[in-house]
């Protein structure tokens, strides 16, 4: 609800305010969120802390194909409605890698192209119980998603999570992962790593695990993340970092993102790595006001210095 920090000056900005409407004037203290340490050092904060929920349920589903995800999707949205609190993607490739790095049986009997995560938050254990059983059902009958299991207790729900989050680590394994976080349209959230996985392919740059062709940088093109907020993380582990699989990727991916009015950085930040791309997502109008209030407050730009305007001096230089 508020934050504390301290300026380049050494002036101390007290926003610590204890209450949620505040309508009076610019509301400053966003600009110390997601600024990246630029405009000055957050020294304290003021939060409001929900209550805990006291029913959570969370639901693996395995679905043959990107259009029904998001039919689930939507089926998701509409039953369970507010009590809704996650809905992660995760593609079969993921699932594999998971399964490869920690030797567990997936919760489901068969493979699937596509699984998603759903999880609910509420406070009447019972009806809420229902709810999601009755998602369950719906999308079963109607043959959205092939199969699906509802975590029974804590421990089930720990591991179906662990599912999503091993994710990161699973890939990391086998030599190094070009990360992209990207934020799009549903509709073609996950067609970017369609075409992304068309692209390495076609420049003789993928050739996946079981191939065994070491003279081939990429191992696999992945897309995994939180569909629920429309971001992707477009992940390629590779068996070792190239200039070839870099110039693929780049700045075709960028392009590919800012052609669908989506975000080249959804919610990593752009950092000293990616504040050459903050055009792709933000117009020159944007970037200039965004300079004047970096001018105004770190006029000798002596915060953050290499993030995160196009041409600030590179960290090695
Ligand atoms: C995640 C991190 C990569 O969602 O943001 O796993
Ligand atoms: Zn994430």
């Amino acid at each position: 609800m508020g934050i504390e920090a301290v300026l380049p000056d050494g002036t101390i900005v007290n926003d610590l305010l204890q209450v949620r409407k505040n309508n009076t004037g610019y509301d400053l203290k966003q600009l110390f969120i997601g600024s990246e340490g630029t405009l000055g050092i957050v020294t304290g904060v003021s939060i409001l802390y929900p209550r805990r929920s006291t029913s959570v349920n969370v639901s693996y589903l395995g679905v043959s194909s990107y259009e029904k995800v998001q039919k689930v999707f939507v089926e998701a949205k509409a039953q369970l409605g507010e009590i809704l609190s996650a809905f992660e993607l995760m593609d079969g490739q993921t699932q594999e890698f998971v399964h490869r790095k920690t030797g567990n049986a997936n919760p489901l009997n068969d493979r699937h192209g596509f699984y998603c995560l759903i999880e609910t938050s509420g406070s009447d254990s019972e009806s809420d119980a229902a709810r999601i059983e009755r998602f369950l059902e719906r999308v079963l009958t109607d043959e959205l998603a092939d199969d699906g299991v509802l975590a029974q207790d804590e421990s089930q729900i720990k591991n179906l999570w662990a599912w999503r989050e091993g994710i990161t680590e699973a890939l990391s394994h086998w030599g190094g992962t070009y990360k992209y976080d990207m934020s799009l349209p549903l509709d073609d959230l996950y067609r970017l790593v369609e075409d992304c996985r068309m692209n390495l392919k076609h420049k003789g740059l993928l050739s996946d695990l079981d191939e065994n062709n070491k003279d081939c940088p990429a191992i696999d093109v992945v897309g995994y993340g939180h569909m629920g907020d429309s971001n992707i993380h477009l992940n390629v582990p590779v068996r070792r970092y190239t200039k070839e699989v870099e110039d693929a990727l780049e700045p075709w991916v960028y392009e590919r993102v800012s052609e669908r009015s989506g975000s080249v950085s959804a919610e990593h930040g752009l950092g000293i790595a990616k504040n050459n791309y903050i055009g792709y997502t933000r117009s020159e109008v944007m970037i200039g006001l965004m300079r004047g209030i970096k001018q105004m407050w770190d006029p000798k730009s002596i915060m953050n210095l290499y993030k995160y305007f196009p041409n600030t001096p590179s960290i090695t230089a």
